[in-house]
């Protein structure tokens, strides 16, 4: 496990390098689900550079990548690489962006490393095992009251999800300490397993987004879900908390309808 994380902490801080150095040059290529659903030629050439970098030591392992790289291994061990997450807060400048190498083992998230230039911070972790921030080792907060918990959160691309999420986040927001979207789903959930924010719900991530901070939060003793009942997290939801709060707030949730079409 410790050789996986080696290599996944050194992928990812060549890719957060080229994210650095292409900053100047960053433009929009293409967009995906909506307009608003980006991808510059730096999200694409830091997966490949990812990609070869994992390639090149573990040649017989799976790779699911969000721009596209796909492939299948012999291994049982699966990299699951988003090289930007938080695109659109790299093409403005706004520092919540990070690359982000998760490690599956046997289809459980196991290794995580989350790094975040801008925000001069590096997470990483190992599912049940341990967490750190820039190698200080980290623990997710204490608070077990919903009305006393700070809530991270992402909205989808599309606009018709988007209102709905509107609506469910305003039945929320009377309920809980105050709402924050910084805009990249593995860095909230980084944040949730360092105290930084008491918890995170999204719905419509893809595993790219989680698989890193569900390792990292794993070891940093926060849960990671989907909604009331309803394990593990999916695309559908994710929610991530101090295993004090997550079952209080799973209900608040349920309660204001997040999650209903
Ligand atoms: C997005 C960000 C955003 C979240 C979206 C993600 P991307 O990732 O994490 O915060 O709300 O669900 O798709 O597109 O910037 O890699």
């Amino acid at each position: 496990m410790n050789e996986l994380l080696d290599l996944a902490t050194r992928a990812a801080a060549s890719a957060a390098d080229l994210l650095v150095q292409g900053w100047d040059q960053r433009e929009v290529v293409a967009t995906k689900s909506s307009q608003t659903d980006i991808v510059t030629q730096m999200d694409q050439g830091s997966e490949a550079l990812l990609v070869s970098t994992i390639l090149a030591e573990r040649p017989d392992d799976a790779i699911l990548g969000e721009e596209g790289s796909s492939r299948s291994g012999t291994t049982g061990v699966s990299w699951v690489i988003d090289p930007l997450d938080g695109t659109v807060n790299y093409l403005y400048g706004f520092p919540s962006w990070a690359v982000s190498v998760g490690v599956l083992i046997d289809d459980r998230p196991m290794v995580g490393v989350v790094h975040a230039p801008a925000l001069a911070t590096v997470w990483r972790g190992i599912a049940d095992d341990f967490a750190e921030a820039n190698g200080r080792p980290i623990r997710c907060g204490g608070v077990t009251e919903v009305s006393a918990a700070l809530v991270a959160t992402g909205f989808g691309y599309d606009p018709a999800v988007r209102a709905v999420q509107g609506v469910q986040v305003a039945a929320l927001l009377p309920q809980i300490r105050d709402i924050r979207r910084a805009g990249a789903a593995a860095v909230d959930m980084c944040w949730v397993a360092q105290g930084v924010v008491d918890a995170y719900f999204e719905r419509g991530t893809h595993l790219w987004d989680r698989a890193a901070a569900m390792a990292i939060c794993s070891g940093a003793g926060a849960r990671v879900g989907g909604l009331l009942g309803e394990e593990p997290a999916s695309n559908a939801m994710t929610v991530a908390a101090n295993p004090a709060l997550f079952e209080a707030l799973r209900a608040t949730l349920q309660e204001v309808g997040v999650g209903r079409d």
